[in-house]
């Protein structure tokens, strides 16, 4: 047995639930491997979950925490297939929350190599918000030269399916409000004021008749008025009431399910569920992403680093974060 530390949330609520707990990490099993990680990225869904409101919401006694940069301690048959080797640096994403911790075991198809180009802090703000904007976009399908809404465009998961959609020839579209607007405009999208009343009938008309797809996090029904008639309508999360966050987004993860084949189709982008179903897909995604970010073709967030021992800090610099900026938890050595 290894011992590792971890931050478990042990009551739903502000940023005193959270704990860090020193305890034993079982043995990799099988083709699984162990993964001491080196900086995690802390953002909108940890403190969202942490506060009890999250649509997967695991039980108190949780690890917060979806993706993470590390090195591979051990290897199996299958991270030696997939050409990964003790030592390595490696990035990832979980089907759960839990990578808040100094290690974890997890298959090692979970796994992409980071590539030496990029540097490990940097790496870690990317994989779950880039590959969220990824799978957005594979979902909208949106053929080039086509045109696309993105809502929230100024915050990490917008920012990456802003620059994702230009590299495929979309015209894009961004919303956020006009205090991020440079932010956005650098970006190179058609800035959008989402606290306009008519901001929908605006993107619209700019469009010439409605967006092919639009990306949104809020569930607004409004969405349905800057859309084409054949759009498509891509969710990544629903703004529920406060109190009533979980409940909400189940009912509209129902909602958009029974639209999945209409005129104008919703379907729900979740990163959680790709992991889970699709892993050579995701994991192949994550590799050429990463690479992307090394190469220079997409511009990452820029780093709030704050060592784990103070995770709390993290935790409420999430809680007011900077546009194009992500906190990343950075473990001792
Ligand atoms: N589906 C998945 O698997 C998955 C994975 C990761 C994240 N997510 C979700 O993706 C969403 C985006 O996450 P994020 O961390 O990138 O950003 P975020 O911090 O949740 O959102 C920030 C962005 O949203 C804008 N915004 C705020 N209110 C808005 C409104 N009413 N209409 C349109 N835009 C609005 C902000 O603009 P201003 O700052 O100007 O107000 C900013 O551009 C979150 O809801 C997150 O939970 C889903």
């Amino acid at each position: 047995m290894q011992s590792r530390t971890a931050a478990r949330v042990t009551s739903f609520g502000d940023t005193d639930g959270v704990a860090l707990v020193d305890e034993e990490m079982r043995a990799p099993r099988g083709t699984e491997v162990a993964v001491r990680i080196t900086h995690a990225s802390l953002g909108s869904t940890d403190v969202l979950a942490r506060r009890g409101g999250y649509v997967f919401q695991p039980l108190p006694g949780f690890v917060t925490g979806y993706d993470f940069v590390g090195v591979l301690e051990t290897e199996s048959a299958v991270s030696a297939v997939l050409g990964m080797r003790a030592g390595d640096r490696v990035a990832g994403v979980l089907p759960r929350m839990g990578a808040h911790a100094t290690s974890i075991v997890i298959p090692a198809t979970l796994l992409a190599p980071v590539p030496d180009a990029l540097d490990s802090a940097v790496a870690a703000t990317a994989p779950l918000d880039l590959i969220t904007a990824w799978h957005a976009l594979q979902l909208a399908a949106v053929d080039a030269g086509g045109s696309i809404l993105v809502q929230g465009v100024t915050g990490p998961v917008g920012s990456y399916a802003a620059q994702l959609a230009q590299r495929d020839g979309l015209t894009v579209f961004g919303s956020a409000s006009t205090r991020s607007r440079a932010a956005a405009e650098a970006l190179g999208v058609t800035f959008v004021d989402y606290t306009d009343p008519l901001w929908a009938a605006r993107v619209k008309n700019a469009s010439g008749g409605g967006v092919d797809a639009a990306i949104d996090h809020t569930g607004s029904q409004e969405v349905l008025g800057a859309l084409a008639p054949h759009g498509t309508w891509v969710h990544t999360a629903f703004v529920g009431r406060p109190g009533h966050e979980r409940a909400d987004s189940l009912l509209g993860s129902l909602s958009s399910a029974a639209h999945r084949w209409g005129v104008q189709r919703q379907r729900v982008c979740s990163v959680p569920g790709l992991v889970l179903t699709r892993r050579d897909d995701y994991r192949r995604g994550l590799t050429t992403l990463l690479g992307m970010l090394a190469a220079g073709e997409l511009t990452p967030l820029a780093v709030d680093a704050i060592p784990f021992d103070r995770v709390w800090d993290a935790h409420r610099a999430a809680e007011r974060a900077e546009r194009g900026r992500k906190v990343v938890v950075t473990m001792p050595e």
